[in-house]
């Protein structure tokens, strides 16, 4: 069984077909990869599965149980955790502040003793490298650190399947680079990863499998070597972003 299954959903905002008829799947354990040009409805799918608006038509199932009807902090509770293409951070608030939120959000935090929360915490930000950072205010983080907390956040709620939306956006290629290893290491801990991206090179490094959106439908899926050389994807993906002029890319 799929851990995550997207069966036929549809949403329209208005006139516009922001996700139209998108099916796929994702295994325990995998990094799938979710590309496309801006508008492509990318979002919209995180922001479905995530909760924070509904399907017009189909289902979406987590662990083989239907999401519909859910609320985001339903969903959460479940063990899918999200971070948002523009970071968030509770203001006014620490580093530590803001993991420990993440950790008292877990399905099981009532019954969890203090100390295993502050174990948690511990965990959390040392394995996102923010221990240094831990005691200072949200305010006073750069991007990258914004970035690292984001996903610290996340994964202080212990999820099974975290959903990234553009983490690396903004960053110079050094960042993106700490953060593909990062984002792998989550991955080998046993997390299972949906990452939306625009750096071409992470997403297809980073990625098991790649799914590709174009106009919200789903053009393309596979791994990464053969949607890169997909006609369909090169049409619509590259060869709108050549259009753009260059993208930042990561060396290896
Ligand atoms: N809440 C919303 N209200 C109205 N239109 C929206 C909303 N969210 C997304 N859209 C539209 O749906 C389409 C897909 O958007 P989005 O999922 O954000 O694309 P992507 O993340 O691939 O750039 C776009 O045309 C966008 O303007
Ligand atoms: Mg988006």
């Amino acid at each position: 069984m799929a851990l995550l299954e997207v069966r036929n959903v549809s949403r329209s905002f208005g006139g516009v077909h922001a996700v139209n008829d998108v099916s796929f799947a994702i295994n325990e354990g995998e990094i799938v990869g979710l590309i496309g040009p801006n508008g492509a409805g990318k979002t919209t799918v995180m922001n479905l599965i995530s909760g924070l608006i509904t399907v017009d038509k189909g289902e979406i199932f987590f662990q083989g149980q239907p999401l519909s009807g859910l609320k985001p902090h339903t969903i959460a509770r479940k063990g899918i955790a999200r971070t948002f293409q523009i970071v968030k951070p509770f203001q006014g608030m620490t580093v530590r502040e803001n993991v420990m939120i993440g950790a008292l959000f877990r399905a099981d935090a009532a019954g969890l003793k203090r100390t295993h929360i502050n174990d948690i915490v511990r965990e959390t930000l040392a394995l996102l490298e923010l221990e240094a950072r831990a005691d200072s205010p949200v305010e006073e983080l750069n991007l990258a650190q914004r970035k690292h907390l984001e996903l610290a956040r996340a994964m202080a709620m212990q999820p099974r399947l975290l959903l990234l939306d553009e983490v690396m956006a903004g960053l110079n290629l050094k960042e993106i680079e700490k953060l593909m290893h990062l984002v792998r290491r989550l991955n080998e801990r046993g997390i299972t990863i949906l990452v939306i991206e625009h750096v071409m090179k992470a997403v297809m490094n980073l990625s098991h499998r790649v799914l590709v959106m174009y106009y919200g439908g789903l053009i393309a899926a596979g791994p990464p070597e053969e949607v890169s050389q997909d006609p369909r994807v090169i049409e619509a993906y590259l060869g709108k972003r050549r259009q753009k002029g260059p993208v930042k890319e990561v060396q290896q």
